[in-house]
C-alpha cells in the first residue's frame, strides 16, 4: 500500500487547518456553540506535520493537546477564526476547514451578566461570515481548498452544493446520525466528493486513518494544480 504515514509527502508545503467549535458570546457568562471535539482537525494537523508540512492549526475552544511540530493559534468566536485564517490563507498550499463554525451570533453582546427576568427570553441573532466561502472566492490558482459538510439528511446533495458554492476542491461529508461518525468519537465515516466529480467512500475507521487519506488526496490535487 502506498499510504505510508511516515512518507514525507508534504515537505516544504504549508498546511492550514481549522478545528473545533466557535463560541458566540451573549454576555460574560453565556455563549452559543456547536458540538465539536476538534479531534478530526487535530488528527489532520498531526498527520500533515508528520508528512513534513509546515502546519498552522487554528483551534476553537477544545480540550486537546497540540500535536508535535504544529503551530497552534487559539481563537474563540467565528470572527476571531475568520481573522486568523484570512491572515494566513494566501500563503497556504492546502487549507482544510474542519471547524464547526457558528452560523449565527447574538446581535448584541452585553458587557454585564444578564439577570433573569421574564418566563421567556429570545436572543436576536445575525449571520457570521462564511470563512470557507470567503476563501473559495479568493483562492489562488495553486491552492487546494477542502471543506467539511456535517449533514443529518440528503448528505450527497447538500455536500455537492457546498463543493460548488464555496469553490472547493474537495468536500468531506458525513452523516452525523450514523453511529461511529458522531462528534467527540475517535472514528469517522466520510464520503469525499472531489471537484473532478469523483467520489471516495471512507468506511468506519479512526480519525487518524481518515486524516491520512484526506491528505493523500490533497497532495494528489496539489500536484495536478502545479503541473
Ligand atoms: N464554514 C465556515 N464559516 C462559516 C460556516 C461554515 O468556514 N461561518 C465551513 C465549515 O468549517 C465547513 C463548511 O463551511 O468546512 C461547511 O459547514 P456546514 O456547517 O456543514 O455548512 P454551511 O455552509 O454552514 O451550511 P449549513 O450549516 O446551513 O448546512
Ligand atoms: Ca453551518
Amino acid at each position: 500500500q502506498f499510504f505510508l504515514e511516515d512518507d514525507r509527502f508534504l515537505e516544504g508545503k504549508k498546511v492550514l487547518v481549522t478545528a473545533g467549535p466557535t463560541r458566540e458570546a451573549v454576555d460574560p457568562v453565556r455563549y452559543f456553540t456547536n458540538h465539536s471535539s476538534g479531534k478530526m482537525g487535530f488528527a489532520i494537523a498531526e498527520q500533515a506535520a508528520s508528512m513534513g508540512a509546515e502546519v498552522t492549526l487554528i483551534a476553537g475552544p477544545v480540550n486537546l493537546e497540540t500535536p508535535p511540530d504544529v503551530e497552534r493559534i487559539d481563537v474563540s468566536s467565528a470572527h476571531e477564526m475568520y481573522e486568523a485564517v484570512i491572515k494566513r490563507s494566501a500563503e497556504s498550499d492546502i487549507i482544510v476547514k474542519a471547524a464547526a463554525v457558528a452560523d449565527y451570533r447574538p446581535k448584541t453582546v452585553y458587557g454585564q451578566k444578564l439577570k433573569k427576568q421574564n418566563e421567556e427570553w429570545s436572543v436576536e441573532m445575525e449571520r457570521t461570515i462564511d470563512i470557507l466561502k470567503t476563501l473559495g472566492k479568493r483562492k489562488p490558482s495553486g491552492q487546494v481548498l477542502i471543506g467539511f459538510a456535517a449533514e443529518s439528511e440528503r448528505v450527497e446533495e447538500f455536500a455537492l452544493g457546498k463543493l460548488e458554492k464555496k469553490n472547493l476542491d474537495m468536500v468531506c461529508a458525513n452523516n452525523i446520525t450514523q453511529e461511529g461518525a458522531g462528534f467527540s468519537v475517535d472514528s469517522n465515516i466520510l464520503t469525499l466528493y472531489k471537484k473532478d466529480g469523483s467520489k471516495i467512500e471512507l468506511p468506519l475507521q479512526s480519525k487518524k486513518d481518515v486524516a491520512i487519506k484526506i491528505l493523500h488526496d490533497a497532495v494528489k490535487m496539489l500536484k495536478e494544480k502545479t503541473v
